[in-house]
This record gives structure tokens, C-alpha cells and sequence, in this order.
């Protein structure tokens, strides 16, 4: 039996690891997995439910008791929390502004793996996150490390925000939760945000689109045996 392909992308917030995820995976007929997503579910769950992050009891009593799937629609990923759509909500601010807290804990990182390492043994994937190429799938046999200058990232999450009909947020806002979780993802104990020695780089501040899909394109295609 062949071997099933992952490919990770890493890097900091809003550096457009979702879309180039998204158009890599629909283009090679790969699934797509955002693990953002999952810290940020988690985060709604523990806000609902007033969990106290500071305690580990509580903390792991409250994993139990989440279970999330993602359903894609047209490489359009869909997460829900115990059955219920979540997809929207887990990109508005309060959750925005908590995740970075939740997401270093050690118990829910280690739940969060262990549930993506699952998803990536026996399919094609693209996944797209912060350690996917350090911890989740250290042999994988692609990785991006994506940059781009903070101030072009805030802009493009500020339209995101906006063409979502969320007008309550202003550029500045965003803009200081960015560097917020640029730094805390950086520094946590917890594999924290870095680079693995053989990523590639992709700083994508003056790239389109099309672009960043042709360079990734590119690296797959050499990857794959020739025929
Ligand atoms: O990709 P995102 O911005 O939706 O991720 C939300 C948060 O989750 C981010 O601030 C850091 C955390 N995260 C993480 O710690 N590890 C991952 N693999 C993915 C996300």
C-alpha cells in the first residue's frame, strides 16, 4: 500500500495558512484540516462553560466532555463542538482573545495532537496550525513556515472580520491581537511557534494568491516520484 502524503503549514496568525491550505488541498484531491480551529472550539467550550484554565482537573474533566468534527463543503471546513456549528463564532473576539491562553495548556495540547495525529495516519492531508511540522508530524515531508509583515496580516483579518458583517472591531484591535498571539505563541513552554530546521519558508507580504499556490505547487510536484 502507498504511503499517504501530509503536508504542514505553519507560521504566525493571519498569514494566510488557511487559504493556501484550502486551495493546496482542493487542487491535489487532499483533505484539509485547520487546527486552529480545534484550540479555538475548545476555547468556546471552556467560555460556555466557565472553565478555569488554571486548574488541570477542570481543565481535563472538560476535554472529556468535547467532541469536535469537522464537515468540509467545498474545501470550506466546518468545525462543530458537540454537534453544533461552531465555525463562525470560533472567529469573533472573545474567543480570539482567549485562545492564545487555552491553546498553551499542556493537557489540551496534548488531547488536540493526539486527535490530529489520528487524522493524518492513513489519509492525504494538509494540515495547517503552529507546530504542525515540530510536533503533530515532525517526518513530514513538506513544510511551510509562512511570514508576512504584521501590519499587511491585520489589515487582511480586519476585511475578513468585516465581510463577515462584524463592524464592532476596529483595524487597531485586531492589529493588537495579533501581536498578542504572535508573542504568546512564540514563548509558550509548550511546543511553541518555531520554524523546523527543514521547512521552507513562504513569505507571502507580495504575493498573490495564485502565486503562493504555484510556489507550494511547485515543492509537491517535487516531492512526487516522476513518471
Ligand atoms: O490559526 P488560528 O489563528 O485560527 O489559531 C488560533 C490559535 O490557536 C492561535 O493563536 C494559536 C493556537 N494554535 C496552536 O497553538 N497550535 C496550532 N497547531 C494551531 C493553533
Amino acid at each position: 500500500m502507498k504511503k499517504n502524503l501530509v503536508i504542514a503549514i505553519d507560521g504566525y496568525s493571519s498569514c494566510g495558512k488557511s487559504t493556501l491550505a484550502k486551495a493546496l488541498a482542493k487542487k491535489l484531491g487532499f483533505i484539509y484540516v485547520d487546527s486552529g480551529a480545534m484550540y479555538r472550539a475548545v476555547t468556546l467550550y471552556f467560555l460556555w462553560n466557565h472553565i478555569d484554565v488554571n486548574s488541570d482537573e477542570a481543565v481535563t474533566d472538560a476535554l472529556q466532555h468535547i467532541e469536535l468534527n469537522f464537515h468540509s463543503r467545498d474545501y470550506e471546513s466546518h468545525i462543530t463542538l458537540n454537534g453544533e456549528e461552531v465555525s463562525d463564532e470560533i472567529r469573533l473576539m472573545p474567543v480570539s482573545e482567549n485562545v492564545s491562553e487555552v491553546s498553551a495548556h499542556k493537557i489540551v495540547r496534548h488531547e488536540m495532537v493526539k486527535q490530529q495525529q489520528r487524522m493524518g495516519k492513513s489519509k492525504n492531508i494538509v494540515m495547517d496550525g503552529r507546530d504542525i511540522g515540530t510536533t503533530v508530524f515532525p517526518d513530514a515531508p513538506l513544510k511551510l513556515f509562512m511570514t508576512a509583515d504584521p501590519k499587511i496580516r491585520a489589515e487582511r483579518r480586519f476585511k475578513e472580520l468585516e465581510s463577515k458583517g462584524n463592524n464592532q472591531t476596529t483595524l487597531e484591535e485586531v492589529f493588537e491581537n495579533l501581536a498578542h498571539r504572535d508573542y504568546a505563541d512564540t514563548t509558550r513552554k509548550e511546543s511553541p511557534l518555531v520554524r523546523a530546521d527543514d521547512a521552507i519558508i513562504l513569505d507571502n507580504t507580495n504575493l498573490t494568491q495564485e502565486e503562493q499556490l504555484e510556489f507550494a505547487l511547485e515543492r509537491v510536484t517535487a516531492l512526487l516520484p516522476q513518471s
